[in-house]
């Protein structure tokens, strides 16, 4: 029996728990091999009784001193199950760190940045609205007729319509900023307004029910339409580089009097043609106008002494036209691979 009680001690002794396996299944199995209800002690004691009377003392010894080298060994295992799994997840901090973990900005967020920051460059201000707005600020101020299409549930999220009361909706365009700055100052007003609009569109690679625009105006005495030209030239060149034309094509805004679309020379085939221009050389771009009388007194603003221009731009067509991007969905869907071709643009 000597024999074996050694035996055992060497098992126990030696015993290890593979990391790879279930581990605390491992340290399970040990302790009932040796600890169980028919395991090797309960065995062994079986045997003890049965021993000559002058060989229970030394053999006594033994068995519990096996008895509690087993515990021990469980105890043992049971730590390192506790401690594991923080030493397995221990950092090397001789590691180079790792840069892709390092979120980026939206390719949507940086293109506004961008926009922002031309202005800004030639002293136009930054000025954020609400974008859940009343029909006076979206619509009537800025001279829309009472029955023009904009107004209509296919266009636009009304949010509230009560008896008598305006109605409310969520924006449909960032030209309301224009109405509520010149509504609290007095010219010169030279301000961006760029952020968040929504519209009643299905979802498509080329609409989108939400969306970002970016506003500026410009109001003072003696604003011509030379100074928005200039400036709609500064922007393009700025924003799509030195080579870049304009035109310039009479177009409508209620808000707007005169009005027009801006295009610029296509940026991927120089303007010879190509099939992102459609193979006329120009890229529609924002629109554009002196803003009417009629909005300038709406806002208490006196016609007769102050003039000014206004221009409205999508965030997400900016966007599209430098980074070739070829379907409006991809900014909301939250795809890394579409998101990280864009880490280094900031
Ligand atoms: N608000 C127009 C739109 O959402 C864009 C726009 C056009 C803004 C002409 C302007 C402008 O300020 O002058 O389509």
């Amino acid at each position: 029996m000597k024999e074996l009680i050694e035996c055992y001690v060497e098992e126990i002794r030696s015993a290890t728990i593979e990391a790879a396996e279930d581990r605390a299944a491992q340290i399970e199995k040990f302790r009932v091999r040796f600890l169980g209800r028919k395991g090797v002690m309960n065995e062994l004691f079986e045997q003890f009784k049965t021993l000559p009377s002058d060989q229970k003392k030394e053999i006594g010894i033994a068995l519990n001193q096996l008895k509690n080298a087993a515990m021990e060994k469980v105890e043992e295992f049971r730590c390192y199950l506790e401690q594991a799994p923080t030493m397995e997840h221990k950092h090397d901090l001789t590691l180079p760190t790792d840069f892709e973990s390092i979120g980026s900005r939206h390719v949507l967020s940086v293109t506004m940045n961008e926009i922002v920051d031309i202005f800004s460059r030639i002293g136009f201000t930054v000025e954020e609205s609400v974008e859940i707005e009343d029909d006076w600020h979206l619509f009537s101020a800025l001279n829309f007729p009472p029955d023009h299409p904009a107004r209509d549930m296919q266009d636009t999220f009304f949010v509230e319509k009560q008896e008598g009361r305006q109605e409310v909706a969520l924006r449909t365009h960032t030209s309301s900023v224009q109405v509520r700055v010149m509504e609290h100052s007095q010219p010169p007003i030279r301000i961006i307004a760029p952020g968040r609009v929504f519209r009643n569109e299905a979802i498509s690679a080329r609409a989108h029910c939400i969306f970002h625009q970016v506003e500026a105006l410009y109001v003072d005495r003696h604003v011509t339409f030379a100074d928005l030209k200039q400036t709609l030239l500064y922007f393009a060149k700025e924003m799509f580089g030195e080579q870049t034309q304009i035109r310039l094509r009479p177009s409508y805004f209620p808000f707007t009097e005169p009005s027009a679309e801006m295009d610029i020379s296509c940026n991927i085939c120089g303007g010879k043609g190509c099939n992102i221009c459609k193979g006329t050389g120009w890229l529609e771009i924002l629109g554009c106008g002196m803003v009417d009388p009629n909005v300038l007194e709406a806002c208490g603003i006196d016609s007769k002494q102050y003039s000014g221009f206004a221009l409205g731009m999508g965030v997400e067509r900016m966007a599209m036209l430098k980074h070739q991007i070829k379907d409006l969905r991809l900014y909301f869907e939250n795809d890394l691979r579409f998101l990280h071709q864009f880490d280094n643009i900031v």
